[in-house]
């Protein structure tokens, strides 16, 4: 049998809670289960508002939508993410620019403070990059792999230039900063995605996280086809369709009653990786950053400069041997739609597309898969 890369673990109450959906009747977006996976969510993260979404992407979309974000403008943003945040800008007719990642794959901090000291500066009120003459609207800042970073450092370069943070949480479910300051509830906004492959799932969802109560109305609004009047269907504005269904935010509750669980069989899992692949010389499995409480949500292995093999090479080998593992996406900058986009020194970022890749970490992986991912690397 093949041992996947990331796959939902659905052993709780979600086909109680689905069969509830369907024998009710409700299994589209209005429903018991919405409410209640948003309030479980508000109740797990201590975000004030948490608005649902059919996806990550979406959610994202909504909160560039909510800034206002214009075509033209500019969003601070890593090259290396997901491209969901980088499209989401794109949506708008607006421009990433692009930054470098730290060790621990998020946004450089100081080469971000760096370039905003040195190459910004406020033209009629606006944060204006000097070299591209755009304004600067938002920084994106991504927790990858689930991964927390100093957020207090980004706070205070967001409160000095005053540009808000989006934060993309979308892996970062489970992961705290602090104790009570969950990943993606210390900007303005933060958004969760709940892929299949994510920590916990709904089929395919999302949410959008604030603590502010106008721009969660707003957020309500708009992703409810910014519908003014329910009974003679006046729209005042131009909304999306983005609500989450019932049946979605059913299999969402059943994963977040397992969350506890699941953050343990992870951590578990990293630890005994840690454990074989110590003895290994010329690959290391990267340790979560040591600002916060990461959710160990993907593992990271980083190959040394003088291994032989590549990645691609380490890839096929492993899939040739029904081990699913994968690179780090493919860096944005380097994407056909955004390679003409203004970037900063990137080598750090493509330094670690080259060198890493992630390997089996779903918290029903059992120890002998462990054991056979790193008996063949
Ligand atoms: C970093 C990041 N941002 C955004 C998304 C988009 O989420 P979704 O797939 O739910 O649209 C994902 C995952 O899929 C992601 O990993």
């Amino acid at each position: 049998m093949p041992i996947p890369l990331s796959i939902p673990n659905l052993s709780g109450n979600e086909s109680k809670y689905v069969t509830d959906c369907l024998e009710s009747e409700w299994v589209s977006t209005e429903g018991s289960y919405v409410e209640k996976f948003s309030e479980a969510i508000q109740d797990y993260t201590k975000a004030k508002y948490a608005i649902p979404c059919i996806n990550g992407t979406s959610a994202l979309q909504t909160c560039l939508r909510l800034i206002d974000l214009k075509p033209g403008e500019e969003v601070i943003i890593p090259t290396l993410t997901f491209i969901a945040p980088v499209n989401a800008i794109k949506y708008f007719y607006a421009d990433p620019i692009f930054f470098d990642c730290d060790n621990s794959f998020n946004i450089d901090i100081n080469q971000l403070h760096d370039f905003l000291k040195k190459h910004t500066s406020y033209k009629k009120g606006k944060l204006t990059n000097n070299i591209t003459n755009k304004t600067i609207r938002a920084i994106i800042p991504v927790n990858v792999f689930g991964n927390t970073f100093d957020i207090d450092s980004l706070l205070e370069l967001s409160d000095k230039f005053n540009i808000p943070i989006i934060e993309d949480a979308s892996e970062a479910i489970g992961s705290f900063y602090t104790k009570s300051r969950h990943a993606g509830t210390a900007g303005l906004m933060g958004c969760l995605s709940f892929n299949g492959n994510k920590m916990i799932t709904t089929g395919g969802g999302g949410m959008i996280l604030t603590n502010d109560k106008k721009l969660a109305e707003r957020a309500s609004y708009l992703t409810r086809q910014a519908k003014d009047d329910k009974i003679f269907y006046v729209h005042n504005e131009v909304g999306y369709n983005f609500r989450m269904t019932n049946v979605s935010a059913a299999i969402g509750l059943g994963q977040l009653e397992q969350m506890d669980k699941f953050l343990i069989k992870k951590r578990e899992n990293f630890n005994f990786y840690k454990e074989l692949i110590e003895k290994k010389e010329n690959i290391k499995l990267l340790n979560p950053p040591k600002y916060g409480e990461s959710n160990h949500w993907f593992y990271a292995l980083k190959t040394s400069s003088s291994y032989k093999r590549n990645i691609k090479e380490i890839i096929e080998y492993l899939n040739k041997n029904n081990v699913q593992s994968r690179p780090i996406w493919k860096l944005n900058h380097e994407q056909i739609p955004f390679k003409d986009c203004f970037h900063v020194d990137l080598s750090n970022s493509i330094e670690l597309h080259k060198t890493v890749f992630n390997v089996p970490c779903s918290t029903n992986l059992k120890k002998e898969e462990i054991e056979t991912v790193c008996s063949l690397l």
